[in-house]
């Protein structure tokens, strides 16, 4: 589609979680003409339903090397070290200019430290929070308010279509489809010298998931589209312990988070068994996918549709103080954590790959950068420690701001050559069922050769029903066309690594091959960009 309006700024930030809002920040102290472009409201998406925390070396005999170890572990030989020293050394101070931004996490009545919990695979208290267990949507608000304050242009109702490059191939824009915005409206270009895609995850994938509706991969599918590397896409992490609802539960779905463990609740069978004891030293507060796949395999064992997080022991006063919103939710499905076990089983949570990044966020497109989940840094490698997430958005957030504060190049205007979008043909609204079920039946926590070929041609069939072109689609046949693309490259890599490694765990290879696998599997598209 050719835009119909455009709007000029140094810097465009696609995005408005922890990651996007705080390059915007960051740029605008800078100086920079910074342009927010969001597809729901600024405090939609994911950053808001973060629970647990954020991890850093934030307390007494705690190190970042200590940190750097327990992601090493987690992230099962495939993290970038160089990476994860860059997150863990320079985390603690990002935090604390989080805390002069606005954002106040939970601290000790006597002594004012600030208050830090356990989770799965740390072996120190790390992670600080925020309302108990609302700190995402504190670390939203204070980032809105500060954006705001700024007063640093948004746009709002705003999905992302394509990347606009100059003549050199350089990014210099992108364009939009906006909804409800005045003038704004319909088919739009934000022209800029930077791009950033802080876009998140791709959680809508599936059909059980904990990410909110607008997560369907639009940052990874625009790069794809614009010819930058993917990386990592076979490596989606399932959250082990999401409140079960019922059989065939779709959508969002309530996360219990990992700080209830790491306040010593426990994992336990129908009949009351603790079943992650003897499976890891740190039981139930083992990484992530090792609960997961506990969880599954106990599931498997006993007929079961769920497993039980067993609290009750934290009283009525404790739950009501730490996890008040934890407690509402359950409570609101009929559940009463203060008097019986949490029905929990796993659902798709987190892409550890991503838009493929140096230790800058820059990706392989000149002038187009990712911050975030939508990124792959190489912080998180075949599995992401709990709690790095907002760490990641936050430190990479301000390395890509010096990096664009430093660049000649970065900011300069760009005259876009094409502005054409780059989807030939999208796929109809209803395709994002479809994709849904398919990657839940083929590709989920459980994997093998042939459930994943089963699904690839199921998606290759979907594909070639192409509906629409891109002048006649709305907002949802855009979602579903990028929600299909994604899925097709998650799948192609997921056949292709052949071995379990981290969140990735394929039934007929169930060992880890560290002499054929230890690499990573790298993806772009070819000119055709379908
Ligand atoms: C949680 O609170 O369990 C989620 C933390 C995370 O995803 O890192």
């Amino acid at each position: 589609s050719r835009p119909g309006w455009s709007v000029d700024a140094d810097v465009v930030v696609v995005g408005s979680g922890v990651a996007g809002l705080t390059v915007a920040l960051r740029c605008a102290a800078a100086g920079r003409k910074v342009t927010v472009v969001t597809k729901a409201l600024l405090d939609d998406g994911s950053t808001r339903w973060a629970q647990g925390g954020i991890a850093a070396a934030l307390g007494d005999g705690d190190t970042p090397g200590q940190h750097l170890d327990d992601t090493l572990v987690a992230g099962a030989g495939l993290c970038d070290e160089d990476a994860v020293r860059a997150l863990v050394t320079e985390g603690p101070d990002a935090v604390r200019r989080l805390i002069a931004t606005g954002a106040q996490f939970d601290t000790d009545d006597v002594t004012g430290e600030i208050l830090l919990t356990r989770e799965g695979g740390h072996h120190r208290r790390r992670i600080a929070h925020a309302g108990g267990d609302a700190t995402g949507a504190e670390i939203s608000r204070a980032l809105v308010e500060a954006v705001r304050a700024a007063g640093i242009e948004t746009i709002e109702h705003a999905l992302v279509l394509d990347l606009l490059k100059d003549a050199d191939g350089r990014a210099a824009g992108v364009s939009l489809h906006v909804m409800g915005e005045g003038q704004r409206d319909g088919v739009g270009a934000v022209r800029a010298g930077a791009v950033v895609l802080a876009t998140g995850g791709m959680g809508q994938v599936f059909s059980a998931t904990t990410n909110p509706a607008v997560s369907t991969g639009d940052g990874v599918a625009l790069a794809l589209r614009a010819g930058a590397e993917i990386s990592d896409l076979e490596f989606v992490q399932f959250h082990p312990t999401v409140l079960w609802l019922g059989p065939g539960s779709e959508g969002q779905q309530p996360l219990v988070s990992e700080a209830v463990r790491g306040e010593g609740a426990h994992l336990v069978d129908a009949d009351g068994h603790r079943f992650m004891v003897g499976q890891h030293e740190l039981a139930e507060l083992a990484p992530r996918d090792i609960v997961a796949k506990g969880i599954m395999r106990r599931m498997q064992e006993t007929g079961a549709e769920h497993m039980f997080l067993d609290a009750r022991h934290f009283g009525a006063q404790m739950w009501e103080h730490r996890f008040p919103t934890i407690l509402a939710a359950c409570r609101a499905h009929g559940i009463d954590p203060v008097t019986e076990p949490i029905p929990v089983a796993p659902a798709a949570h987190y892409a550890s790959g991503g838009v493929r990044t140096d230790l800058h966020g820059r990706t392989t497109v000149p002038g187009l950068y990712a911050c975030g989940e939508v990124a792959c840094t190489g912080v998180h490698g075949a599995n992401r420690l709990a709690s790095n997430s907002l760490l990641e958005g936050l430190v990479f957030a301000e390395r890509i701001a010096s990096d664009i504060g430093t660049s000649a190049d970065a900011a300069a205007g760009r005259e876009p050559a094409d502005e054409t979008a780059r989807a030939s043909c999208l796929v109809a609204p209803e395709a994002r069922q479809a994709v849904q079920r398919i990657m839940t039946a083929g590709a989920g926590v459980l994997r093998s050769a042939e459930s994943l070929r089963v699904a690839a041609e199921q998606l290759e069939a979907l594909h070639t029903d192409c509906a629409a072109p891109p002048e006649a689609a709305g907002t949802e046949s855009w979602e579903a066309t990028n929600l299909l693309l994604v899925a097709r490259v998650l799948v192609a890599a997921a056949l292709r690594r052949e071995e379990t490694r981290g969140c990735h765990w394929r039934e007929d290879r169930p060992d880890r091959d560290d002499t054929a696998w230890r690499r990573h599997l790298l993806v772009t598209l070819g000119p055709d960009r379908t």
